[in-house]
This record gives structure tokens, sequence and C-alpha cells, in this order.
């Protein structure tokens, strides 16, 4: 099967292309969001896709979305060629598309974490801390935190995101009420996903929400729910401390990818056919794991 890297609606107007979806405007308030097949690894976007990764990420947001049942989330329709018949014209978009509410984005990554490893443990070699938060000496690469823990990123517009303090965060927000309501509820959807998944073998180590607000205030889950591209979820039968554990996520990539000569910016380097099969099967096994649930 062939990727799809670009999307090409000419019904819709185009508003926003992001490193992985396609967003049209259907009208003021709602939005068409198209998972393409793309993958970035370190921001930067490869020029290969990942043929019908759009479609299983789009499928595990939609149960996941469907399990968090206690706050208001961004979708209208998880079979938008109903509202939209024009859409049957592009074969292949409905089953990698959503319609949603189209939200005031909070422009923080809320990243939960139990286990020490990517950007975190870099951070705790250097300083002993994670976003401001001490850790115990000692600690090694992929261990248990003493509890999950809130570390927030920028949405940086460019270039990497970062890892900020509470008070970043905060700041970033300008309302301290807030940061504790995402706060609480991006740690809240990690530890039911956590303890769900731990029952069919998997350990979910990190992932990351984004939220956004409406014109009356509330909180909206929005974006992409614990897929492999937003999580890392790691086989709990071949998990050991010290080590990066294997995964069914795009640490596949980084690791290949750490393996070449690349400085991580663009142009990036080709994706070997191998490289991408690898990939799809990991994705599609741990969809058939949350499909599940
Ligand atoms: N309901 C929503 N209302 C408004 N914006 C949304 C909504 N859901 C998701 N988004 C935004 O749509 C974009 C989805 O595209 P994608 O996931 O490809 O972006 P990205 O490359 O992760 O980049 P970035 O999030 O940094 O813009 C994100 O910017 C996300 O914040
Ligand atoms: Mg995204």
């Amino acid at each position: 099967m062939k990727a799809v890297t670009t999307t090409d609606v000419k019904e819709l107007k185009p508003l926003y292309k992001g490193k992985v979806r396609d967003i049209y405007q259907v009208d003021e308030n709602t939005l068409l969001m198209i998972a393409t097949d793309r993958i970035s690894a370190f921001d930067v976007v490869f020029n290969e896709g990942i043929p019908e990764k759009g479609v299983v990420l789009t499928r595990v947001s939609n149960k996941w979305f469907g399990m968090i049942d206690w706050i208001s989330n961004h979708l209208i329709s998880t079979n938008p060629s109903e509202e939209l018949p024009f859409l049957r014209g592009y074969p292949g978009l409905n089953e990698r598309s959503v319609l949603v509410k189209r939200l005031k984005r909070l422009d923080v990554e809320c990243v939960a974490r139990g286990y020490l490893f990517g950007s975190a443990w870099k951070e705790y070699q250097k300083t002993g801390k994670v976003c401001g938060i001490e850790l115990p000496p000692n600690m090694k690469q992929a261990e248990p935190l003493p509890e999950p823990i809130f570390t927030p990123a920028t949405k940086a517009e460019s270039g990497h995101d970062e890892n900020i303090t509470a008070e970043q965060c905060i700041e970033i927000l300008g309302d301290e009420d807030l940061f504790n309501k995402i706060k609480t509820e991006t740690l809240k959807i990690y530890q039911m996903a956590h303890d769900l998944l731990r029952e069919k073998g998997i350990i979910l180590s990190d992932t990351k929400f984004e939220f956004g607000l409406d014109e009356k205030g509330e909180l909206y889950l929005i974006d992409e729910v614990l897929t492999p591209d937003s999580s890392r979820f790691w086989d709990a039968s071949q998990y050991q401390v010290g080590t990066s554990p294997p995964n069914y996520d795009k640490q596949f990539i980084r690791d290949y990818l750490e393996t070449l000569d690349w400085d991580k910016t663009p142009p990036p380097p080709p994706l070997p056919e191998e490289v991408i099969n690898k990939t799809i099967e990991r994705y599609k096994a741990i969809e058939r794991i949350i499909l599940q649930l």
C-alpha cells in the first residue's frame, strides 16, 4: 500500500499542515483533521511515509477518547464522510479523518511520565532534576519514578520542544488554576491507561496530551491521545532497567537514526524499507492491544 503523505481536499480551505496532520476548515467552529502517514523524529519530517500509520493513529485515538469519558473532548464525528459526502471521492481519507471542534489550543505539551527515559533521562543526567522536579540520586535509564510526574514542554513554532518547569508553564498559560487542572487531568489519564495496559503486558512509559478551551473556558482534550506517535509503549516481558526497552512506538526509528552519521537537522536521511515495515508492524501490534481494551 502506498503511503499518504499529502492531502488536497479541494472543497475545503486548508488551515494548517502539522508534521503529521493536515487540518482543513469546515466552518467557523469545525475542523477536518486528517492524520497522514508522515512521520517525524527529532522534529524532522521524513520524505517517506509509513503506509497506513495515519489510519492506525486515528483508530487508536478514537478508542481512547471513548474511554476517557470524564473530560470533554474535541470529537464531533469519527465518520466525517457522513457530514461531508464529497470525502468519498478521496479514497482512504475518511478512515484517517475526524471532524473536531475548533478550540483555543493551550500552547504547552502536557507530558506524564512514569519512568525515566528520553529527554527526562538526558535532563536528569545533567541536573538530577526533570522540569524542576528533584529526583532520587543514582537513578538508571528506564527506571520507574517514585510516582508519575507532570513534565510540561513548550510547543515551539520551529525547532525542538523544550522541557519547562511548573513556574514557566504557569507563566505561559497565565493561569495557575488552569495549570493545576491540566496537570491533574494529564496524570489521571496516564494512570488509567498505564494500569489498563499493564494488565496486557505493556508498560506505558510516558505520553503527551494537548488541551484546548472553548469560548466559555471549558477544558477539552484535543489532538491525538495515547498513540504510538505520542507515547512510549514497552514490552513488559522484556523490560529491563538500564536499557532502551523493546517498544511499540517511534523509538525503533530513533534508534535506527542514532546509528547514522546525521546531525538531526533537515534534510532527513532516507528511511530504508525494512525500518518502515518494522515500524508499521509495531504500530499495528499496539493498536490490536489498545482496540481490545
Ligand atoms: N480541536 C483542535 N482545535 C485546534 N487545534 C487543534 C485541535 N486538535 C489538534 N489541534 C492542533 O492541530 C495540529 C495537529 O497537527 P500535528 O499533530 O501534525 O502537529 P505537530 O506537528 O504535532 O505540530 P504542532 O502541534 O507543534 O503544531 C497541532 O498543532 C494541534 O495542536
Ligand atoms: Mg502533533
